[in-house]
């Protein structure tokens, strides 16, 4: 799973208005604003774990890092969580995004149905890797930060 076994840390950053796009796609997303000076992962479709710093609340996602070049020519780097269980917008809110897998490169895709065809594949490879061994880990790892032993 190279680049983000090491992670021991989240992401952590406020979540703030992206295009609106995302959820005319089915696929609504929190964007993160990082903190400076955070280690952003090289752009990717990832899975980890969402921690809601307000509540502790901790949700499943799919992580997407990249410039979105589907719709943009920009070199911009979104850094995007689709939350699998929950459909709340998250604006405002400060988020942790513990990071379990990479999932595959991001795409220029010709259409907007085979992003979102991706996506649902993307979606259900993250279930897997958030059930995992090694999931299960890094959500052991994201509770004990938070103070608490309990799972989700
Ligand atoms: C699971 C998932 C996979 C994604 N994969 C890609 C991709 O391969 N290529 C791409 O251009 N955008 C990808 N995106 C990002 C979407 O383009 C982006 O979420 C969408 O345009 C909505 O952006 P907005 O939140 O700024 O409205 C992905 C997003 C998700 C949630």
């Amino acid at each position: 799973m190279n680049d983000v076994r090491a992670v021991r840390a989240p992401l952590t950053g406020e979540v703030v208005h992206g295009a609106g796009r995302g959820r005319g796609l089915g696929f609504p997303t929190a964007n993160l604003a990082a903190d400076p000076g955070s280690h952003v992962p090289p752009p990717a479709i990832y899975s980890g774990w969402v921690v809601r710093h307000a509540t502790g609340a901790v949700h499943r996602g799919t992580i997407s890092i990249g410039s979105n070049p589907t719709f943009c020519d920009t070199t911009d780097v979104h850094v995007e969580v689709h939350c699998h269980d929950v459909s709340d917008d998250f604006y405002g809110e400060r988020i942790g995004l513990w990071f379990v897998a990479r999932i595959r490169d991001t795409v220029k895709f010709a259409s907007t149905d085979d992003l979102v065809r991706a996506a649902r594949l993307d979606v259900l490879r993250s279930e897997a890797l958030l059930a995992s061994d090694r999931g299960r880990r890094v959500l052991t790892g994201a509770l004990a930060a938070d103070g608490r032993t309990a799972s989700v």
